[in-house]
């Protein structure tokens, strides 16, 4: 479907910050309805600029408060659904990261980034796909993981580990979803600059701004070919799709490079 076509409404789940806002802006301005949840999405200053600015004859930008670690996620979902009046596309961006050495090691942010990166996403869905059975009306689900899911890195595991746990599972469910009319994709994309990026030091080969990011995700969601996969940039998707193929000794001798 093209991003003229009728107007979808979008779940964005981590769309106060970063790559999230700057698709909830990038949504808004293609006409979409988005329903933008954070923890602290109805506080946000950006988000709440966007709704000044779009909610003019009808309002298009929703912002519900949300913590995908909590207790309450079912009665979010619902909030979502009946706020969107249904919902034609589940986006989870929300994520964590910390980089942590051997010395820096803690159970809580090992705990924090497994419960936004990969559990967070299995709480929803799980709800989702019980409101969508109500409905059988046809759905699509988005989930932005990681290239990182490819290849695990010196000191980023705690991150990519429950990432790589989503794409599995995304590739485990995607054909019985299919049957039931939930479209199941997943994008895999390298460094952006935002707040999570921020915390890093190293070289970040193919940085771009969230904008920049936002763009190709928009493109890519509204294109005919509906693939399950996007991936870019080109030169690190491909680094990381060749380091995943590699015999393991060999990938590892070059990781160790990265120490
Ligand atoms: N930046 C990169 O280089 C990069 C690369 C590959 C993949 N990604 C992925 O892209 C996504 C967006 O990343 P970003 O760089 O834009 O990060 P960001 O600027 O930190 O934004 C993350 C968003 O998730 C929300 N969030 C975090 N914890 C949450 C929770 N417990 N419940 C609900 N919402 C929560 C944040 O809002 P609140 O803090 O207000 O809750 C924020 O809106 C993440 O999944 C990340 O892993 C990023």
């Amino acid at each position: 479907m093209a991003s003229n076509d009728s107007p979808l409404t979008i779940w964005l789940v981590g769309a106060s910050q970063g790559i999230g806002l700057a698709l909830t802006e990038r949504l808004l301005d293609q006409g979409h309805c988005v329903i933008a949840t954070a923890r602290n999405a109805c506080q946000s200053a950006e988000l709440l600029a966007l709704q000044a600015q779009h909610n003019l004859e009808i309002p298009r930008l929703h912002l519900l408060d949300g913590d995908v670690q909590a207790d309450t996620v079912q009665a979010l979902c619902q909030q979502a659904w009946v706020l969107g009046n249904g919902i034609d596309i589940w986006f989870y961006n929300a994520g964590l990261y910390s980089a942590m050495r051997t010395t820096e090691w803690e159970l809580s942010a090992f705990t924090a980034m497994n419960q936004v990166n990969y559990l967070g996403a299995v709480k929803l869905m799980i709800e989702l796909e019980s409101l969508q059975r109500q409905t059988a009306k046809p759905m699509r689900w988005i989930w932005n993981i990681s290239l990182s899911a490819d290849f695990g890195l010196p000191y980023g595991g705690g991150y990519s580990a429950p990432k790589a746990a989503l794409l599995n599972l995304a590739e485990s469910l995607q054909p019985e979803l299919a049957q039931q009319k939930i479209q199941l994709q997943v994008i895999n994309h390298g460094f952006v600059k935002t707040r999570l990026t921020a915390k890093n030091t190293f070289n970040m080969p193919g940085l771009m701004p969230p904008e920049e990011a936002a763009e190709r995700i928009s493109q890519w969601m509204f294109a005919p070919s509906r693939r399950f996969e996007l991936r870019f940039p080109f030169a690190l998707a491909t680094t990381l799709a060749i380091l995943k193929r590699l015999p393991k000794s060999l990938s590892l001798w070059l990781t160790k490079r990265m120490l």
